[in-house]
């Protein structure tokens, strides 16, 4: 596996590969890997010739009271863990190689980034769209893979792809869980013996909505007031948002007769861990 931090060193080895016509798989990543990423290079590994992964801690998506100091960072520990995974090359640029100044230049994907985690985290999404766009335009891969964990960055990344005309496929990776339904996340580190063991009413209360669903319950509303009633029983976490949306563009749900995606965002302390699952309607015979 190559690695580099400097940005025309791995322009020119993608340019290289480019020339031999492999097709190129970009995996973006904030580093402190897990399962889920492992899981994302596989699939690109599946599709594409040559991988890329990066592994940069964007402080643009990070608000003024979030966790960027506290975000885990250890690059041996993920070069260890991705030594047999079967990625080409490692981008690991530090902050001054990719904002060597201060930058003034964006990319918004609004209403999209309104709701849900852009709701109770502004300018998150933006920090998101911004860094991905350029990482795009750095590394020009064929295909990118997003775990679909974090369902809206995934739409919002796939928007800008279609709005700016990127020639870039992006390809969504199921969630990946702990034995007992947690999702994995870098974030789970930060969770006492007690808030992990409570965290898993997260994904327990998903599968219990699906099951609603199943049973016919069609009220977006009635299902967001079982799963919310289900979580604050059973764990001391503080409900961010628990939401029925559309599946395709986020807008708001009232009666469920579409594919929908049930999102929560829930607070263990200070650790913010989020969840979703996306639900086909059967329609009734
Ligand atoms: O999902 C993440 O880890 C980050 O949001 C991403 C896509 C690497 C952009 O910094």
């Amino acid at each position: 596996m190559k690695r580099t931090s400097l940005i025309p060193e791995l322009r020119q080895i993608i340019a290289q590969e480019k020339q031999r016509g492999r097709v190129i798989a970009l995996v973006p990543t904030m580093g402190y890997l897990h399962r889920g990423h492992l899981a994302l290079i596989e699939q690109a590994k599946q599709t594409c010739a040559y991988v890329v992964l990066s592994i940069f801690v964007n402080p643009l998506q990070f608000g003024p009271k979030e966790d960027l100091s506290r975000y885990p960072r250890d690059l041996e520990r993920d070069v260890n863990l991705i030594k047999h995974a079967g990625v080409d090359v490692l981008f690991h640029p530090t902050e001054q190689d990719m904002y060597p100044h201060p930058i003034v230049t964006y990319v918004e994907v609004s209403q999209l980034d309104a709701v849900l985690c852009g709701a109770t985290r502004p300018g998150h999404f933006r920090g998101v769209a911004t860094v991905v766009c350029k990482l795009f335009h750095i590394v020009q891969p064929d295909l990118a893979f997003f775990g679909q964990k974090d369902y809206q960055q995934y739409l919002i990344i796939q928007r800008m792809v279609s709005d700016l005309s990127l020639p870039i496929e992006v390809c969504p990776v199921p969630i990946v869980r702990e034995e007992d339904g947690l999702a994995l996340s870098s974030r789970n580190v930060f969770l006492t013996s007690e808030q992990r063991q409570e965290a898993k009413v997260l994904s327990q209360s998903l599968i219990e909505a699906e099951e609603c669903l199943l049973a016919g319950e069609r009220s977006a509303r009635e299902l967001e007031k079982q799963l919310r009633e289900k979580i604050s029983r059973n764990c001391h976490g503080v409900i961010d948002y628990v939401e029925v949306r559309d599946a395709g563009d986020l807008s708001e749900v009232t009666i469920i007769e579409r594919p929908v995606l049930i999102a929560l965002a829930v607070k263990f302390g200070s650790t913010r861990l989020i969840d979703n699952k996306v639900l086909e309607v059967i329609p009734h015979v």
